[in-house]
């Protein structure tokens, strides 16, 4: 019988993702999903990032697969850009009628996508569920809280977002504990990222220098704010090189900031792809960052983190890993850089950041969720047994 229009189809699965971040971690789900051989998954791409370097650099190192559609969003105010991945995506949910939608992270593109999906009728599941920082100043703490609320199953990386979403009330048999995916895309890029010789190729010794990333809206925004982060940053140079990749936001407001850092001592790069900057921060004494993502990737890798934040979703790898929130003044930064760079290297191990976590997501979608609630995975793999959240048969 051929399907009707409102018909799900029944073994189409779509990934949404816009934003740098979103990339490391739909690579591992769409390596996971092919390896199943009888799901049709399919990546959206919102555009929310646009400039090769934040975008088709990450798709080429990732070797992900050229999306369905590019929505072609571009840059806005959160409400512009969140409508317009809203309007643009409706019509191809509505075209493809996939039996899921994946979401990814935080971004305002993850949260437009699981509202168009969850009012279209179409399940849910959030990659990366759980994490909070409890500060609602931040956009990304908002668009958590709320994809989580509309998700139909909820992903979560590390013990901690179980725990969060069970303290607010979250039904237990919507929450599957399965480990950290990009962790899986870190694994299985560490060996090349290395092979480029990265400290070789910017002129540094290996262990010898720091790498810096900063793009909040609360770090770099305000004149004021970055002038005192650049100050920091010479200060540290003249005893540690800093390796600086700059966020276009960034580097929209250096000027303000009376930026006169770039020099020997502190380079200002343009954004790196994915394997480049692994490659750098595998062989850092210290990165300074804002960002999300490396707070993870330096925990697994062991290399000392300040996280120049107030807050963080990811309070795992202050407590069991190498990251400490540090205070935006050059003071604070300093003092922190000298205690961090005495303790040194300390890879930490932390459950179901294992470079599996992807292949247990495919089996919560595919063959079988464990049991019990909340579902654990990390304990249960490498053979989940329950019921699919996918069904099996073509209707
Ligand atoms: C977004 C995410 C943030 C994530 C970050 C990773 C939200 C709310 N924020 O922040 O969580 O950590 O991505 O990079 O979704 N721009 C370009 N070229 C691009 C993309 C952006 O020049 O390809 C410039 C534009 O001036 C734009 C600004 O960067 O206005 C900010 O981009 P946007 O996507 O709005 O937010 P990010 O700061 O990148």
């Amino acid at each position: 019988m051929a399907r009707g229009a409102s018909e799900p189809a029944a073994r189409l699965l779509i990934s949404v993702v816009g934003a740098r971040p979103n990339f490391m971690k739909v690579a591992p789900i769409v390596r996971a999903l092919r390896d199943c051989g009888h799901i049709a998954h399919q990546v959206v791409h919102t555009g929310q990032h646009y400039d090769p370097s934040m975008s088709a650099d990450f798709f080429r190192d990732l070797d992900l697969p050229r999306p369905l559609c590019n929505l072609e969003v571009g840059s806005g105010s959160h409400a512009q850009q969140t409508a317009l991945v809203m309007q643009r995506l409706e019509p191809v949910l509505r075209e493809t009628r996939p039996a899921m939608v994946l979401v990814y992270g935080d971004v305002n593109s993850t949260l437009a996508a699981a509202l168009v999906a969850a009012k279209l009728g179409i399940p849910v599941a959030h990659v990366e569920a759980g994490l909070r920082s409890r500060d609602r100043a931040m956009p990304e703490e908002i668009n958590r809280v709320l994809t989580d609320r509309l998700a139909d199953s909820l992903l979560a990386p590390s013990r901690d977002a179980v725990e969060n979403l069970l303290r607010e009330g979250t039904e237990p048999e919507r929450i599957y504990f399965v480990g950290n995916v990009m962790i899986d895309t870190l694994v299985s890029g560490l060996e090349s990222a290395r092979a480029r010789n990265l400290p070789q190729r910017y002129g540094v010794e290996p262990e010898g220098y720091g790498v810096v990333t900063l793009h909040r809206p609360g770090n770099v925004d305000d004149p004021a704010r970055l002038t005192q982060l650049c100050r920091a940053l010479i200060e540290l140079g003249r005893d540690l090189p800093l390796l600086f990749p700059v966020h276009p936001r960034t580097r929209a407001r250096l000027p303000d900031a009376a930026w006169t850092g770039h020099g020997a001592r502190v380079r200002a790069l343009d954004p790196l792809s994915y394997l480049d900057m692994l490659g750098l921060i595998a062989s850092a004494a210290l990165v300074i960052t804002d960002s999300g993502g490396l707070q993870e990737e330096t925990t697994y890798l062991g290399t000392p983190c300040l996280t120049i934040r107030p807050t963080t979703e990811r309070p795992i790898t202050c407590t069991e890993g190498t990251n400490r929130l540090v205070a935006p003044t050059p003071r604070a930064i300093l003092d922190a850089a000298r205690s961090a760079r005495r303790t040194g290297r300390r890879p930490a191990s932390i459950e179901g950041w294992d470079g599996r976590a992807a292949q247990r997501i495919a089996a919560v979608l595919t063959a079988s969720g464990a049991r019990g609630s909340p579902r654990d995975l990390v304990t249960a793999c490498p053979a989940p047994r329950g019921e699919a959240l996918l069904p099996t048969e073509r209707p």
